[in-house]
């Protein structure tokens, strides 16, 4: 009813209150929830997922840090695990890629299915099984039950790189800290190899191949002999390789649910393009900043 969702909203209103809040880059406010900063729309849909979502022993989770290859691991991940659904037959079925955006084939969670449903049939929303599914927070269960989305963000214009610098130091940015995030994966996955898989931007660059391979092996669907005689696995990487999908028509029309402009998601694809930005002592910084937060984790850039 509309009474109980004022008071679902209420509830959000007031947790948003007791929240630490910062200035974001291009939204008004970011507020820290359990450890992350994260935009105050976004809050309802993470803690919609926290309490709802349901995980079944087959799926396939996809967890990046915004902007370090979430768009290329759905399209190879994706193409690699439903590949045999979708091969080209005698009826010229074509690749989804050609037609669809690797967003609206792996859906956000929280950017985009549980943005306007508190609960959704997410077996209406994974068409291909098992599911693969890209949440952007991967946080502990919050018992706060909430409704509807009314929070809305004032967009402002972006701040200037060294003041978005010095908070990314800080870790204040979407879903930061960094660090906290990558290493918190990390361990994990040295913990548990055979559930948790690391993945890094700069080693599917130097050779996409033999990552593709491993990935194929984690997900339990290793290409055979045969496949890799027929050039199965070259196919994919071309397919959701960078030239390949920035060209394509479905990627540079059009807008993200949040208004981003889909092509947005392809601008460069190399590794190393921060040097052009970042000033010597910016590199400075961070550099020391890795060394500090990464220490003898294991995990080097
Ligand atoms: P740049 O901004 O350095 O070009 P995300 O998908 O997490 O937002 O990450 C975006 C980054 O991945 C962008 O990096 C984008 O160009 C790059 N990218 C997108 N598709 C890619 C692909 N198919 N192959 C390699 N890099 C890709």
């Amino acid at each position: 009813t509309d009474d109980a969702d004022k008071s679902m909203d209420d509830e959000l209103q007031q947790l948003v209150h007791t929240l630490p809040r910062e200035q974001g880059w291009r939204v008004s406010n970011l507020y820290l929830y359990q450890g992350f900063w994260c935009t105050a729309l976004f809050l309802k849909p993470v803690i919609s997922f926290q309490t709802h979502f349901r995980a079944f022993d087959s799926d396939v989770i996809i967890v990046t840090f915004p902007k370090c290859g979430t768009t290329w691991l759905k399209a190879l991940t994706f193409s690699t695990l439903y590949r045999h659904q979708f091969a080209k037959d005698e009826d010229e079925h074509e690749h989804p890629l050609l037609n669809f955006t690797p967003h609206q084939l792996v859906r956000f969670l929280e950017h985009d299915v549980y943005l306007n449903n508190p609960c959704p049939d997410l077996e209406s929303v994974c068409v291909y099984k098992p599911r693969v599914l890209p949440p952007t927070f991967l946080m502990l269960p919050c018992p706060l039950p909430l409704k509807t989305p009314t929070l809305g963000e004032e967009n402002q214009e972006p701040l200037s790189l060294e003041k978005v610098f010095d908070k990314f130091c800080r870790g204040v940015c979407i879903h930061g800290p960094l660090f906290d995030q990558v290493l918190g994966y990390w361990n994990a996955s040295r913990e548990n190899p055979e559930k948790i898989l690391f993945l890094k931007y700069e080693d599917l660059k130097e050779d996409i191949v033999s990552q593709l391979k491993h990935l194929a092996m984690f997900l339990g669907v290793p290409f055979t002999e045969d496949e890799e005689k027929r050039g199965v696995v070259e196919e994919i990487a071309k397919i959701c390789s960078f030239e390949k999908l920035q060209e394509l028509e479905v990627n540079k029309k059009d807008l993200f649910i949040t208004g981003i402009p889909n092509e947005n998601f392809f601008r460069k694809g190399e590794v190393g393009d921060w040097s052009n930005y970042l000033t010597p002592a910016m590199v400075e910084r961070l550099e020391k900043l890795m060394q500090d937060e990464l220490g003898n984790s294991g995990l080097t850039f």
